[in-house]
């Protein structure tokens, strides 16, 4: 895995499968037990919540052992090859357990299911269903299927389904931060990506009932939500106009984020991912004008070449992208910036490749996540270009672009040393129970001794004292 950095991950392909269980069982059960494991983004961890929301309301129990599942779920991602490839190693992991339990079904959920679509139950023979993004509400009909003793498939995808009205069930949460999902699809066509093929349409969520489940976190005691989507900037939703009553305005992403941010100023707000075509000022000055709104943009280059953002189809070029980081140092003077890069995209030259890394420079980004360009099938570069640069070229321009980010997150904790930072405790450090650990308002993770009279959840100050390239450490100040 080369994305080294960071310790927080709201889009991280390449995460590993984890489990998602309630810690106790639920009243009103089948007696059945369920099993989901999530790979990919954030997304597709925010949509098994809502899996188990749909199969909990059917009397199913969550499990963390997938040997007593009575249902394995796996939900997938396709956005490179080795996504897909992890998956299916896991699926082999799943056949003796299957073989030990015949009864057992195995489900392949999200993006790779989408894309495969029945072809997997002809790849995978363990496999009994196969589920797309858009289709979760059909689970249970599903399952009931297997049950009678057939396959089953349903990956039809919809230009209205935001599962807007199905109450997630927080899975493995630390009861602090949750994540809203306030979009789906994405209608950007980027050259290289597999995502508006397996997630379909850009659609925006009811603004209401993203205002309604941030008021409900809150209430149960959450102190932080990320808003979710492939591109949050687009955010658009025209409220529907009961017969009679006037219609009323379109809201957009600043007033969504304002709408969230008036929750409470207690209620931190974050959210990702950015596009650069589509950040506005409207959306800074939003950013700049709450307290709670946290300083920290994840706002993915790919490259820092003008022809070879021109391939990839991103819609911007090298000047516009600068412009919008002026932008941000201008009117959140302190906001940390993150970002996605791929090297070795088709026909990218050296020097081209060098525009990447002064970029970087421009930018000296807090955090990036890295990747060697991996095709995908059906996408428009799969169509158009060749996959022309070497695989060991792509990793040695991924390794000049991983050191490079190394040398930039450090120069950026530095800069912490020394200050003091608004932290919210998450949980305690990884290392020892002695540390607590939460993130400053720039997305940095910070470890700082436990001090009695604050628990988790709770908001402290904490003076910088020393860091690595991926961990300010610190001390509470009153
Ligand atoms: N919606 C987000 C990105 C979602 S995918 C955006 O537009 O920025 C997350 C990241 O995976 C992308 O930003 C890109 O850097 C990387 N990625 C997507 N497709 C890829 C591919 N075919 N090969 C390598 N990296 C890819
Ligand atoms: Fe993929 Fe581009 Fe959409 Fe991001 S904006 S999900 S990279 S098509
Ligand atoms: Fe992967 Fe699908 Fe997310 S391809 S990155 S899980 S939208």
């Amino acid at each position: 895995m080369l994305d080294l950095i960071h310790s927080t991950k709201t889009h991280d392909e390449d995460r590993q499968g984890e489990a998602l269980a309630l810690p106790s069982t639920v009243e009103g059960s089948n007696g059945r037990k369920l099993y989901i494991e999530s790979y990919g983004c954030q997304m597709n961890f925010s949509d098994s919540e809502i899996v188990a929301s749909i199969l909990l309301d059917k009397g199913f129990e969550t499990t963390k052992d997938y040997k007593e599942a009575d249902v394995i779920f796996i939900n997938t991602c396709s956005i490179r090859e080795n996504a897909e490839q992890r998956v299916r190693n896991r699926l082999k992991e799943f056949e003796s357990a299957k073989a030990k339990n015949p009864g057992m079904i195995v489900g392949v959920l999200g993006c790779m299911a989408e894309r495969l679509k029945s072809k997997f139950l002809e790849e995978e023979k363990l496999v009994d269903v196969v589920v797309g993004p858009d289709a979760y509400r059909d689970l249970p009909n599903l399952i009931e299927k297997v049950d009678d003793g057939s396959k089953a498939v349903n990956v039809l995808l919809s230009r209205e389904e935001t599962y807007a009205d199905i109450n997630p069930v927080r899975l493995n949460t630390n009861g602090i931060s949750a994540f809203i999902s306030i979009m789906r699809g994405c209608d950007n066509m980027c050259s290289f990506c597999v995502v508006p093929f397996t997630r379909g349409r850009e659609r925006s969520r009811d603004t209401h009932s993203i205002v309604r489940e941030a008021r409900e976190l809150y209430n149960a005691g959450y102190k932080e939500v990320t808003l979710l989507g492939q591109n949050v900037d687009s955010y658009k939703y025209t409220p529907e106009v009961p017969e009679g009553e006037e219609s009323l305005p379109t809201v957009n992403f600043a007033q969504l984020l304002s709408l969230v941010a008036e929750v409470s100023p207690d209620l931190r707000v974050r959210f990702s991912t950015s596009h650069p075509k589509d950040i506005t000022n409207e959306v800074l000055y939003t950013m700049a004008r709450y307290e709670n709104i946290c300083n920290y943009i994840h706002l993915p280059v790919q490259s820092g070449n003008s022809r070879v953002l021109e391939l990839m189809n991103r819609t911007y070029d090298r000047e516009w992208y600068k412009e919008r980081v002026d932008a941000i140092r201008r009117i959140i003077p302190e906001c940390g910036i993150s970002t996605d890069v791929i090297t070795g995209f088709c026909t990218e030259t050296e020097e081209e490749h060098q525009e990447t890394l002064s970029m970087m420079e421009y930018v000296k980004y807090d955090f990036a996540y890295m990747f060697a360009y991996s095709e995908r099938p059906g996408t428009l570069a799969a169509k158009r270009y060749e996959d022309d640069i070497p695989e060991e070229i792509k990793k040695r321009r991924l390794t000049e672009v991983v050191n490079l980010q190394r040398e930039h997150s450090l120069y950026r904790l530095q800069h912490f040393v020394g200050k003091v930072h608004k932290v919210l405790i998450e949980g305690f450090s990884k290392r020892s129970d002695k540390d607590y650990c939460g993130r400053n308002d720039q997305n940095t993770m910070v470890v700082f001794p436990v001090d009695e009279r604050y628990k988790v959840g709770d908001y402290v100050y904490v003076l910088g004292q020393s860091c690595t390239s991926a961990t300010l450490i610190g001390k509470i100040v009153d």
